[in-house]
């Protein structure tokens, strides 16, 4: 995807705008816009295909160009919007981005105003493909790590939304649960790497097979390095197996130089394979597993974080599936 690929949709009821902008925007190699003369046919446009930049204009008859921007924005949130108008006040402007709008711009503008606001719009739409692309591969890796490991059924989507509530509990911010949330979600990629042999057997590892399982969270980390947008999960990752007396691996870490994302998604990893079906053993019931939890605080998980999952454990299992 690059910009020429990306989809325009002007709306202005000026028809001297509608032109200057197609002008502007052909003369500098962009993809040709498709214009419309209000907020209500740009939002049935919205409503009936894709776009990735919108250019609204304020002041329109009809359906305003805030009023168009909140509604855009729920029929498709990655549309990325830039506001032109001749009331170009900072209260106008503030109310726009809060309202989602990704860039204002006031008339009369100049060429290059017109087209940095532009730039600031390709780039939120690329990034947004490029998200959307990384996703698609994410879960198709996923997908593949599931049938193969049996055991694994949807184990990794369970983690993910139990760590996000957890970590939610134990005080981590916006930015933080995201990186919390790909972390969990992605954490035993790695045994994508592990013979079926090995991640189905029945009876228990040798020592030799043990190893192998144990090189996984280093494994998941290697997948996911070259990925921008993962790189602060790759430390949850990376250490989620390890123990918070320094026992686990790979690298036996022990209490807080264990990242806390790992330290939640300890948690609630073993929480979810205790109370599922693996092939060296049946599901545990849920008190049991939490009375295993409670047996490994300080040992194997750091006990703050032991006890916040015991405290709020129906919030967490909320909407879970626990056998
Ligand atoms: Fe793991």
């Amino acid at each position: 995807m690059s910009k020429e690929d990306l989809r325009i949709l002007v709306a202005d009821d000026d028809a001297g705008a509608r032109e200057l902008i197609s002008a502007i925007l052909d003369a500098e190699g962009w993809p040709s816009p498709t214009t419309v003369e209000d907020g209500e046919e740009a939002l049935r446009h919205i409503g009936q295909e894709h776009w990735d930049i919108l250019v609204t204009d304020l002041d329109m008859p009809r359906m305003r160009g805030d009023e168009l921007v909140v509604q855009a924005l729920e029929e498709d949130p990655d549309l990325s919007i830039v506001v032109t108008t001749g009331d170009g006040t900072v209260g106008n402007a503030v109310d726009l981005i809060k309202k989602g709008a990704t860039d204002f711009i006031a008339k009369p503008y100049d060429v290059d105003d017109f087209l940095a606001s532009m730039e600031r719009a390709k780039t939120r739409a690329l990034g947004i493909h490029e998200v959307k692309g990384m996703r698609q591969t994410v879960e198709a890796l996923l997908v593949a790590l599931e049938s193969k490991d049996r055991y694994l059924n949807g184990h990794s989507a369970r983690v993910r939304d139990m760590a996000i509530k957890l970590g939610e509990i134990s005080g981590l911010d916006r930015g933080q649960l995201r990186s919390l949330s790909h972390a969990a979600l992605l954490h035993d990629i790695g045994k994508i790497g592990v013979h079926e042999d090995i991640l189905n057997k029945a009876g228990a590892l040798t020592d030799d097979e043990y190893e192998i399982i144990k090189k996984h969270p280093q494994m998941s980390a290697d997948i996911i390095a070259p990925v921008p947008f993962l790189n602060p999960s790759l430390k949850g990752v990376l250490h989620h197996h390890e123990n918070w007396d320094g026992t686990g691996y790979p690298e036996g870490l022990s209490g807080e130089q264990i990242p806390l994302m790992a330290r939640i998604i300890a948690v609630v990893d073993a929480f979810d394979a205790m109370t599922s079906d693996r092939s060296y053993r049946g599901a545990l019931s849920e008190a049991d597993a939490v009375e295993r939890i409670r047996a490994g605080s300080g040992s194997q998980f750091d006990p703050r974080i032991a006890q916040l999952f015991e405290q709020h454990k129906n919030e967490i299992l909320e909407g879970e599936e626990v056998i």
